[in-house]
């Protein structure tokens, strides 16, 4: 068992990933580096899914099945967010029930909302179905600013009328029948958000709506499948034009949502820099082709075992590469964190651009206290690979760079504590006892309340 120096701490490696941030914010990550790494890892569905899905549960007036459905603290929060609309939930392991039979109300609270960006696409579904939405403006994040203005005119051009008063953006559409019209829409910029909300909401439109400059994200893709299985009638998601024709109302589905690109990358990169080989289902490769792309690049080998199998095989010492991160197909900007704590211990020189989100390199700090050597001009990471890392404690920032900093633990010399747990319980489903299982020596570690009031225990 590893021990904290010196002080006070409770074993709780089995807490589930629902606890409340105020718990996880005591609990801390210690991390043993240096293991190589072994075995198989089943990839949990796709966290971006599930959040659109379940808002797009909202289209239907009869009861929806989601199978696949990721235990994690977004999750959970989204529930929170449809159960005060009026939608009943039930769990039953990854199976998710939704009944938005009668929704009662058209205003989300801002509680809710502000803990969780994701839930502003509500307002598609909600104008959609009732002519009418109030929902908070979500605000910043730790990633940037992340405005809503292309959700906002797109819902404009379809008819609503949107006013922002004091934080809340109140919608309706004007009219006996309070049906949005379809529209031509062109996107600035390809907003996964955006287009989903777009998309639900023209779903129920009198008639048809074209979306141009889409988002093409797989979770795009499957939101456009869920609500096609529910009866709307769509074409082109996965495209850049995506072609809507409205229907009266939708129906009852039983729905899987797809693998989560973004743990799988998250586990490839685990193999890559811990220099092991591993393996990983249910994932689509497709739904990779950047990321096995840079990983190649790297030095490591990812072979397609079986249609959704993969396999990681290493290279003893990974070499420099460039990244961009772009909208899909490009490099996706959830996975650029991942791949700093790789080219951080890879041979040569890297730059990392992040162009998708401009607040989004704050771990770039942390893993220089770890020993990396990488360099910030505006959105660009300098990056010279350095042969080891050291273990030490660090904080999280957001969900993706806690997921970097635990990888840079894996690899690193010693032992790594890290703090902001809250982060990586949002998005990553039982993430120490995957890694457990692939032979890490990591545990999750309760800071009892005298201990965590210790500066020695701040970074
Ligand atoms: C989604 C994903 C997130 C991922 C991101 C980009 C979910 C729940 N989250 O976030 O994990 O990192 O896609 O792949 O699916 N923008 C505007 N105006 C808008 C909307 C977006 O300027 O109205 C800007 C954002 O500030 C950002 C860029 O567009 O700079 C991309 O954002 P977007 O694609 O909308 O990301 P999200 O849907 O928020």
């Amino acid at each position: 068992m590893l021990m904290q120096e010196g002080k006070a701490i409770t074993f709780t490696s089995n807490l589930p990933n629902t606890l409340a941030a105020s718990e996880e914010d005591s609990a801390i990550l210690e991390i043993l580096g240096g293991q190589r790494l072994s075995g198989h890892v089943t990839i949990s569905g796709a966290k971006n899914s599930a959040l659109v899905l379940m808002a797009g549960a909202l289209l239907c007036p009869q009861e929806c099945r989601l199978r696949n459905v990721p235990s994690l603290v977004d999750v959970g929060r989204m529930g929170e967010i449809l159960r005060a609309l009026g939608v009943k939930l039930e769990r039953q392991g990854d199976c998710l029930t939704l009944n938005a039979s009668s929704i009662g109300e058209s205003r989300a609270p801002y509680e809710l909302v502000s803990q969780l960006r994701a839930s502003f696409f509500v307002i598609g579904p909600l104008l959609a179905r009732l002519g009418v939405a109030r929902v908070p403006l979500p605000g910043g994040c730790a990633i940037g600013a992340r405005p809503v203005d292309l959700h906002v005119r797109g819902l404009q051009a379809m008819g609503a009328e949107v006013q922002i008063d004091h934080g809340m953006v109140n919608a309706y559409v004007r009219g006996a029948s309070k049906r949005l019209k379809g529209a031509k829409i062109y996107l600035d910029y390809p907003s996964v958000g955006a287009t989903e909300t777009l998309m639900m909401a023209a779903t129920l439109a009198d008639g048809e709506t074209i979306i141009e400059n889409a988002a093409q994200e797989p979770e795009v893709a499957d939101l456009a499948n869920f609500c096609r299985a529910m009866g709307a009638k769509i074409w082109g998601a996965g495209t850049n034009t995506i072609t809507i024709s409205g229907v009266p109302s939708l129906y009852s589905t039983d729905y899987s949502i797809i693998p989560d690109r973004i743990e799988a990358g998250t586990f490839l990169v685990a193999g890559a820099i811990t220099c092991s080989e591993i393996s990983l289902s249910p994932v689509v490769p497709d739904h990779l082709t950047a990321v096995i792309a840079k990983l190649q690049a790297v030095g490591a080998q990812v072979i397609t075992e079986a249609p959704h199998r993969l396999r990681l095989i290493p290279s003893d010492r990974n070499r420099a590469t460039d990244i961009e991160t772009l909208p899909y197909p490009g490099f996706p900007t959830d996975m650029q964190a991942q791949f700093m704590a790789l080219l951080a211990l890879s041979e040569g020189n890297s730059v990392i651009t992040e162009t998708v989100f401009e607040n989004r390199l704050r771990h770039v700090a942390e893993l220089n206290r770890m020993g990396a050597n990488i360099r910030l001009k505006g959105c660009n990471a300098i990056i010279q690979g350095v042969p080891m890392l050291s273990g030490a404690p660090v904080v999280a920032t957001d969900l993706r760079a806690s997921a970097a900093l635990v990888l840079a633990g894996l690899a690193a010399n010693g032992k790594t504590t890290i703090q902001g747990l809250h982060h990586l319980d949002r998005g990553y489903e039982q993430l120490e006892t995957k890694l457990q299982k692939l032979g890490a020596r990591l545990q999750r570690v309760k800071v009892s309340s005298d201990s965590s009031k210790d500066p020695a225990l701040k970074t």
